[in-house]
Parts: C-alpha cells; sequence; structure tokens
C-alpha cells in the first residue's frame, strides 16, 4: 500500500469563507478547485458544514459535475449529510466530528464511542460506492475501531503536532508514524492532515505509510501572497523532497 507518490487533496473551503462574507458569488470555490487540479492536485477536498459557513450544497453538486478529479466530501455523520453523499457520489466521504461554534474541527472523530452508529453510515455510503474515511486522533484504538467498522481509510488529525513547540512535535510527529504504521497493518488506507504548512508538511509527507495529505488554510491564505498555483507548488516540492529522501526505493 506504500506508495512513493504521495497524493496532495486541496481543501478550497476557505475560498468559500471569503465568498460568502460579501454574499454573492465571488470568489467562486469551484474555479479554485479548477485550477487547482490544473496546477496539480490530486483531489479536491471540500467540508459541508451544518451551518454552511463556507461550501454550499450548489458547490458540491458542481465540483461533482465538472472537476475532473476525485472529490473527497468532508461530513459529520448525521443523516442530512449522508443523504446528500449518496445524492452527489463524491468519490470519497471523510467523516469528522462537528459542534457548531468550533472555529476549525477540533479533533477527531471518536469511532470507538460511536461505533454502531459510524458502522451504519460507512454501510450505507459504501452502497452508493463511497469510500469512506474516518478522521482521528492518531490513537491506536481509534485506528482499530475503524477497521472494525470496514471503513477504507483513516485520516490522522495533524493538528496537535502542527500546534506542539519543538521538542514535543517529534513526539506527535512519532505518535503519527506509529498510527500511519498500525492503519497499514490493519489494511487501512492511511492519510493525514489539518494545519498543515510548509514548515510541518515535511517530517509528515517522510512516513511512508502516508498516501494523502488534505490541506487547505494555509494554502489558500498563502494564495493570496503567491497564487494558488505557486502555493500549491511550493507545498508540492516540498512534500516531493521529503518523500524521496524518506522512501526511495517505493513504487511510484
Ligand atoms: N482534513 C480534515 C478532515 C479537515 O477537517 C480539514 C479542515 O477542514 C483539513 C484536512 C484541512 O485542514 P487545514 O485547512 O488546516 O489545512
Amino acid at each position: 500500500m506504500t506508495k512513493r507518490h504521495l497524493r496532495l487533496g486541496v481543501n478550497i473551503d476557505h475560498v468559500a469563507t471569503i465568498r460568502n462574507a460579501r454574499g454573492g458569488g465571488h470568489p467562486d470555490p469551484v474555479r479554485a478547485a479548477d485550477l487547482a487540479v490544473r496546477a496539480g492536485a490530486d483531489g479536491i477536498t471540500a467540508h459541508l458544514r451544518e451551518d454552511r459557513r463556507h461550501i454550499s450544497d450548489d458547490d458540491i453538486a458542481a465540483l461533482v459535475e465538472t472537476i475532473p478529479a476525485p472529490i473527497n466530501l468532508e461530513m459529520a455523520a448525521t443523516d442530512e449529510m449522508v443523504a446528500i453523499a449518496v445524492r452527489h457520489r463524491p468519490d470519497a466521504v471523510c467523516i469528522v466530528p462537528e459542534r457548531r461554534e468550533e472555529r476549525t474541527t477540533e479533533g477527531g472523530i471518536d469511532v470507538v464511542a460511536s461505533r454502531d452508529r459510524l458502522a451504519s453510515v460507512v454501510r450505507v455510503l459504501k452502497q452508493a460506492g463511497i469510500e469512506v474515511t474516518m478522521f482521528i486522533e492518531p490513537a491506536p484504538a481509534q485506528i482499530e475501531a475503524a477497521s472494525a467498522i470496514e471503513a477504507f481509510a483513516v485520516e490522522l488529525h495533524t493538528g496537535a503536532y502542527c500546534n506542539a513547540i519543538a521538542g514535543e512535535r517529534e513526539r506527535r510527529r512519532n505518535e503519527i508514524a506509529a498510527a500511519a504504521a498500525l492503519a497499514e497493518r490493519l489494511g487501512l488506507e492511511c492519510h493525514a492532515g489539518h494545519g498543515l504548512t510548509y514548515e510541518t508538511v515535511g517530517p509528515i509527507a517522510a512516513i511512508p505509510q502516508i498516501v494523502e495529505l488534505n490541506i487547505g488554510h494555509f494554502l489558500i491564505g498563502e494564495a493570496i501572497f503567491c497564487g494558488l498555483e505557486a502555493s500549491m507548488q511550493r507545498m508540492r516540492a516540498v512534500m516531493d523532497e521529503w518523500r524521496r529522501v524518506a522512501v526511495p526505493a517505493l513504487q511510484s
């Protein structure tokens, strides 16, 4: 499962955040998705939140219809969101916890505590031909539970790693590496994301079992200064260099 090529999923939520600050249609997150794919993104990620604070239902429909790359819909495990996913059939769904008052997704979903509910969500989405990922903290019990409910993948939350100070950051990174190795042993595809920047992405890209990173806020923020294509290309270059050094002999 380990691959030399590390996929970059570009999260376009915050293009919609800027659009929604004024209402209207500009800047259009679907146009940003198209640009990102032309510039080499391996997929597009968008989070349809219960309060629709950034991405809208129409954005999801347009992304699935027009973007020639895999669409990964992040969503809470609610009946409303499951129905939307089944209607639009993105390539993948990433189940995230959601609290209305949070600024961003603050922690991973507790698969252990919500096992039965999540197992039934996985079943419904799988029947619709959608791959299901669980966005979790890098904890062995969560990975084992994700495997037990037959998720396709786990996405390891890198927020605590990114926010940690220097010495602590290495410990957090080692936790993620151990979690990725366990995920692979259990047959789960392993992704990672949240809070990644040019500075923090390298050591995560170097973990060979991780095959996809989902990055949004930093890339969109940097795009203000250098353009989306350039911010993505620089991120890609850092990812690829750390990957090349860490896993030189793997198949691409
Ligand atoms: N992965 C998941 C599951 C997320 O919820 C988010 C944030 O929406 C990201 C990745 C991207 O995080 P960031 O915007 O901090 O790069």
